[in-house]
């Protein structure tokens, strides 16, 4: 496991690659590491990246049956959340967690932009008094179906074709953001919005960012499709990072993918050697 030291002059080097600076801010030879391989692919500049993060229990769970989902993380687990935050274009979150927590999605932990806020919103449930509606912070855009009624209201839709699933595509919110210059993204929560774009191959990182208590019950961080084997369970490439409060489990898909088909490559070699 490595240890994350973030220091000011590391962080204002990441700010400086977000905002795709020919010359970044200079770093010393004593720089950590380890915030640099954490930050730096989220930082970068060099093409589309959708990163996921759950901030969660030992137990995996990432509020009570109440509701309750203040404080699951610890102070350095808030900061790397608002550090994520301030390295990407936009944020998405579900409906389900503006009717349940009604964040403001805006960096405040560290220094940095605040991300555009996405709010998927397939049945145009969005509440009008959402706190992210009146606070003067960044746009907020809510993707909804194109058959739901158009009703006069104070943000920006953005409308998409419902699927035969009854939901919208990430892909088509991927896309959607795109053409608005958004190419990179966090996928901030809850479970029911990660798990559409895990589902759909599209997260490149999941940050599983972990805090010592244990809730026992309550909802889980991620809800996949049901899986008969753990044969067929997502094995991603893992970096783990100890931040402080919390520990970090960076996962990466890619590489995870790029191991998936080297295997099937291995086994087509295997079924022509056999023909
Ligand atoms: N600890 C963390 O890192 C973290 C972060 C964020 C949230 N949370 C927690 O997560 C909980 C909420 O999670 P959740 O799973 O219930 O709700 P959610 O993912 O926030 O929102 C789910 C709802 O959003 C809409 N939606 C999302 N993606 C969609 C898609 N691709 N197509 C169509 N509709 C889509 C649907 O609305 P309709 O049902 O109206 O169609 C869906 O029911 C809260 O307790 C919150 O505290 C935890």
């Amino acid at each position: 496991m490595r240890s994350v030291r973030m220091t000011e002059e590391l962080w204002q080097h990441l700010l400086s690659l977000r905002e795709g600076s020919l010359r970044p801010v200079a770093l010393s030879a004593c720089v950590d590491g380890s915030g640099l391989s954490l930050y730096r692919p989220i930082a970068v500049r060099g093409g589309p990246l959708v990163l996921a993060q759950v901030g969660q229990s030992l137990d995996g769970r990432v509020a009570t049956p109440t509701g309750d989902a203040q404080d699951v993380s610890g102070c350095d687990g808030i900061a790397h959340l608002h550090r994520c935050r301030a390295l990407v274009d936009a944020v998405i979150v579900g409906v389900g967690t503006v009717v349940a927590d009604n964040p403001s999605l805006s960096v405040r932990a560290v220094s940095g932009r605040n991300p555009v806020r996405i709010v998927v919103d397939c049945n145009g449930r969005m509440p009008e008094r959402a706190k992210m509606l009146h606070d003067g912070g960044a746009p907020v855009h809510v993707m909804q179906a194109d058959d739901v009624p158009l009703r006069n209201v104070r943000y920006r839709t953005i409308r998409l074709p419902r699927q035969v699933d009854g939901g919208l595509a990430p892909r088509d919110i991927l896309a959607a953001l795109a053409e608005r210059g958004l190419t990179t993204v966090l996928v901030e929560g809850g479970a029911t919005t990660i798990s559409r774009f895990v589902d759909a191959q599209l997260i490149d990182r999941l940050h599983v960012s972990v805090a010592p208590i244990i809730i026992g019950s309550g909802p889980a961080g991620i809800r996949l499709s049901p899986i008969d084997r753990l044969s067929e369970a997502r094995r991603p490439e893992v970096q783990v990072y100890n931040i402080g409060t919390d520990i970090v489990f960076d996962c990466n898909f890619r590489i995870e993918a790029q191991q998936v088909a080297a295997s099937a490559d291995r086994e087509d070699v295997l079924m022509a050697d056999l023909a």
